[in-house]
């Protein structure tokens, strides 16, 4: 697939990602939809191993992503709805257990679709200006690509509550405290601090990151009983040659050197 409205840099193996329509506030359009599944299926698949992570972020100077692409709406029925819908929660699943660390940096606004983006990737680095809303009752729907779920997970049943019922709009420094942000920087400065997380998490064995992200998603998993995830996953690791290095490291006193099997 030839990519339009992403825009795609490998940058010391990290690929950012920044969704590219600005004169829209980089809503997620239906081509936007289909380059975001083809980036987080197909198209990462076999190169997985070869990189260190993701950053999503956001063209221009105002938008994370402003949400779905509203213009698109008008004249959808409800079999329609339905399919977007679904098609926006395969995305957001594909993102949230894509194995290697995904991290949003977050611009500007991260609104409907884009503040369910930003959730359902593993972290959010918010710049100051950023500002989070579910704001979907101002057009007579609901969060429709994982937001009533996600939110939950993030800030609390009765806060999630109030804000996908208010549609208020929260700051970065507000996101932080409620553990929608896992930082707030200065202006600009989101996305190298995205790739420095993602940097420091590149120097640990890479199955045992991809482990974290699988046992972590199970806690929230309809169905999976993440005790036991954890445990098989833990058996699993400990035949992996990166757990011989990683305690054969310790115990001669020198960095481990993982390979990733
Ligand atoms: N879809 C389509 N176009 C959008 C858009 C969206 N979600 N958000 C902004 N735009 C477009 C505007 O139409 C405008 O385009 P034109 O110049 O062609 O008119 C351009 O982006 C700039 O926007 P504004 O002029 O409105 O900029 P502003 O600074 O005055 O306001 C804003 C910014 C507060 C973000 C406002 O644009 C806004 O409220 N946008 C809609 C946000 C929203 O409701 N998002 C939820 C969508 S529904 C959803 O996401 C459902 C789901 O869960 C999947």
């Amino acid at each position: 697939m030839e990519y339009q409205n992403l825009s795609i840099k490998n940058e010391d193996n990290i690929l950012v990602v920044t969704l590219n329509r600005p004169k829209s506030l980089n809503a997620l359009n239906k081509q936007t939809m289909d380059e975001l599944a083809y980036f987080f299926g197909e198209d990462n698949t076999p190169k997985q191993l070869a990189i260190k992570g993701v950053v999503v972020t956001g063209a221009g100077e105002k938008a994370f992503v402003a949400g779905a692409d509203i213009k698109e709406f008008l004249g959808m029925d409800a079999e329609a709805g339905s399919k977007l819908s679904r098609k926006g929660n395969d995305i957001m699943f594909a993102i949230e257990r894509f194995p290697k660390p995904v991290i949003a940096a977050v611009n500007g606004f991260a609104l409907g679709g884009g503040c369910e983006l930003a959730m359902a990737c593993h972290m959010r680095v918010a710049s100051e200006k950023a500002r989070f809303s579910q704001p979907e009752v101002n057009l007579g729907i609901i969060p429709g690509y994982g937001g009533t779920q996600r939110l939950i997970q993030h800030v609390g049943k009765g806060k999630a509550m109030e804000l996908a019922m208010t549609a208020d709009m929260i700051g970065a420094a507000e996101a932080k405290t409620l553990g929608l942000a896992n930082h707030v920087v200065p202006a600009g400065e989101e996305v190298d601090k995205a790739k420095e997380i993602i940097n420091k998490i590149a120097k640990k064995a890479p199955l045992a990151i991809a482990k974290i992200i699988e046992c972590t998603n199970a806690y929230y998993e309809d169905g999976a009983n993440g005790y036991e995830v954890e445990i098989n996953s833990f058996g699993a690791l400990t035949r992996s040659e990166d757990f011989v290095e990683g305690a054969s490291a310790f115990v001669e006193k020198r960095k481990a050197d993982f390979k990733g099997c």
